[in-house]
Parts: structure tokens; C-alpha cells; sequence
């Protein structure tokens, strides 16, 4: 196999996307979208390491509270996942107006997505700011919760992967099934979605 020199950056390495759940001051939930997410694990369970970028509503809701959930993307999320992934809350009041159905954690107040095939409820255990205003957040995972259908070990895993349907984006701004196909670009998927607040 050549190898060629490249830009740096991670395009063919495809990371899974999530929505992250937060409470906002009024107890509504609040919902961005998220793929700089990784694992490690410790001797107090297995965690996750979360990237936020610049100063957004999420990070400072995630600041306030200490907790939020981590909801993996379904193909069918993705609509309303693109929306919540192109508008920034900061300045959009009504970016909420468009919810999916939102259940509360079994162990942490932080608000789950009942379409997500799996939810993590995560607590922030150190913050690390990496000093251009992009923070790592090196959370516990303390609660899974999961859609009944993958519980289900009469079914071959691969065929219970499907099910999940989990959305990756592996490079150039765009979203692919993990089988393969094509779903749209950044931005792309929220236009099939109705009654967006403008
Ligand atoms: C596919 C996709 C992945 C994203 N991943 C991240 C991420 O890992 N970290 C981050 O800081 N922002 C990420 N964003 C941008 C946030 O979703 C965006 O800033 C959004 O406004 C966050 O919601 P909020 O403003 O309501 O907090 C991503 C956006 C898209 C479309």
C-alpha cells in the first residue's frame, strides 16, 4: 500500500454522533449535537471524554449543573440532530420549540431521548480548558440505558448494531449509516424537518 502525506485531521476514522441533554434553569431540556466523544476507563467505571468548542449554551448548562446525558444518534434522529447541531442556542431562545420525546434520567436530572437507542447519564468529574477556549470534559458514566430491542441476545450483535442505526460523521462534513450509505451534508438532513422555529 502507498501512504501519502496528508492534512491533519481524521477523515475515514468515524466517530459516533450524540446529543447532549441538559436542564436549563427553568427545568426545560435543553439538546446539542456532539462527535468529539471518546472513552476511558478508571477505577471508579468506564468514562467518556467530551471536546466542546467555543462558549455555547450546552457547555455553560453542563457547567452549571456538574451533569448531561450523551443520546447516540439514530438515522432517525438525524433531522432533528442536524437542527440542534446548526443552531446555536445562544442566540436562538426558541431553539427548543422542536423536542423529541424527553424522559428524565433513572440516576442523574438530566433529560434522556426516548427515540435514542442508547442513553448515558454523565457526571463531570474535571474539566481540563485547553487554553484557545476549547474544554475537555472527562465525565463518569453512571446510568446506560438502552431501547429493549438490543437486549435482545437471541439476536446475532451485528443484527442488533443495525437495529441501534447509529449515525457516524467520518470526514467532510458529512453524515454516513454504518452501513455505508450516504446521508446528506451538515445541514442537509434538518431541511426534511417541519415547524422549525425561525
Ligand atoms: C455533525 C456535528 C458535530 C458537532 N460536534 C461538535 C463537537 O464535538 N464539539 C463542539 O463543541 N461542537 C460540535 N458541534 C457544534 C454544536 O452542535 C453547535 O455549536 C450547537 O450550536 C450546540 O448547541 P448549543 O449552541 O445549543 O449549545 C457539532 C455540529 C455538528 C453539525
Amino acid at each position: 500500500m502507498a501512504k501519502i502525506k496528508t492534512k491533519i485531521g481524521n477523515d475515514y476514522c468515524p466517530q459516533a454522533l450524540f446529543l447532549y441533554g441538559t436542564k436549563q434553569e427553568d427545568g426545560q431540556p435543553h439538546f446539542g449535537l456532539f462527535c468529539w466523544l471518546g472513552y476511558y476507563d478508571s477505577s471508579e467505571g468506564l468514562g467518556v471524554m467530551a471536546c466542546i468548542g467555543e462558549e455555547k449554551q450546552t457547555k455553560d448548562l453542563i457547567r452549571k449543573n456538574g451533569v448531561f446525558s450523551a443520546n447516540l444518534v439514530s438515522e432517525q434522529l438525524l433531522p432533528l440532530a442536524d437542527y440542534y447541531g446548526c443552531t446555536y442556542g445562544r442566540t436562538t431562545p426558541d431553539k427548543m420549540k422542536r423536542l423529541p420525546t424527553v424522559e428524565w434520567g433513572e440516576v442523574l436530572d438530566v433529560p434522556i431521548i426516548s427515540e435514542s437507542p442508547v442513553s448515558f447519564e454523565l457526571e463531570v468529574k474535571k474539566e481540563i480548558p485547553m487554553g484557545d477556549g476549547s474544554d475537555i470534559f472527562l465525565c463518569l458514566i453512571r446510568n446506560v440505558t438502552q431501547d429493549e430491542k438490543l437486549s435482545d441476545t437471541k439476536l446475532p450483535f451485528a443484527e442488533r448494531f443495525m437495529k441501534a442505526a447509529p449515525v457516524l460523521t467520518p470526514g467532510e462534513d458529512t453524515y454516513f449509516s454504518i452501513d455505508g450509505r450516504y446521508l446528506g451534508k451538515w445541514g442537509e438532513p434538518m431541511k426534511n424537518l417541519t415547524n422549525i422555529p425561525r
